[in-house]
């Protein structure tokens, strides 16, 4: 089953609450909300307590990309928050199987995430424990930016190597520089959780924008 997963980094951060609730009405199916620290990237964005309100305000899993250095100090924080999925970022830690561990151990969704210049390679170890893996299609740090085609091929390679080991999961989740047009190859490809900022807060009509993402995902149905 392909998920679309909204980006709130998009949308106006005086507004989140109606922001969510759009989304929610439209189809989505999952609430991205990115986390940046003003070190693992250039940018800050919200903590802990936004999370906490955000859960109030929808049913749909909350997942949480948190784009920071040191994510063990922070993780405790968002587990407490209510958060439904985190992901960390394997260049960001030291302690990845350990993190995980934590997340897994409080029964949320654990993922790891990828910068476009990681290679696969480094989830050896550890991509039986983990629930997703999202791969970054752009640089983290800000939203509207030109997806990497690269990408796809990296996308591919998940895929095939996850049917090796004959399971459903990890599942793949891809961010940055999705739109409708390049959604249906990005299916095919492999990608099953969506993540879409610009191109469904800074369309002209968001809700029908999660409409046709997601009829075109779901036409491109998977492999
Ligand atoms: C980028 C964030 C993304 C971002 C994607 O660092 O992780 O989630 O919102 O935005 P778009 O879809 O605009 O590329
Ligand atoms: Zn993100």
């Amino acid at each position: 089953m392909i998920q679309i997963a909204p980006s709130l980094l998009s949308s106006d951060f005086t507004r989140l609450a109606e922001a969510v609730r759009l989304v929610e009405e439209a189809g989505a199916d999952v609430i991205h909300v990115d986390v940046m620290d003003g070190h693992f990237v250039p940018n800050l964005t919200v903590g802990p307590r936004v999370v906490e309100l955000l859960k109030t305000k929808t049913a749909l899993p909350l997942d949480v990309h948190l784009m920071v250095d040191r994510p063990d100090e922070v993780i405790p924080w968002f587990l407490d928050a209510g958060a439904d999925w985190i992901s960390i970022h394997a260049e960001a830690t030291r302690h990845l199987h350990r993190d995980v561990s934590v997340i897994r151990a409080a029964g949320r969704k654990a993922g790891v995430a990828l910068n476009p210049a990681t290679p696969l390679v480094v989830l050896q170890e550890i991509l039986r424990d983990l629930d997703y893996v999202l791969l970054m299609c752009v640089d983290p740090g800000r939203g509207s930016q030109p997806f990497i085609e690269a990408s796809h091929e990296k996308i591919r390679a998940l895929r095939r190597w996850r049917n090796d080991l004959s399971g459903d999961r990890p599942r793949i989740e891809i961010d940055g520089g999705l739109n409708l047009a390049n959604t249906p190859s990005l299916v095919r490809s492999g990608a099953e959780i969506l993540v879409a900022g610009n191109a469904i807060f800074n369309a002209p009509d968001p809700s029908d924008a999660v409409r046709r993402l997601k009829a075109a995902a779901e036409e491109a149905g998977g492999r």
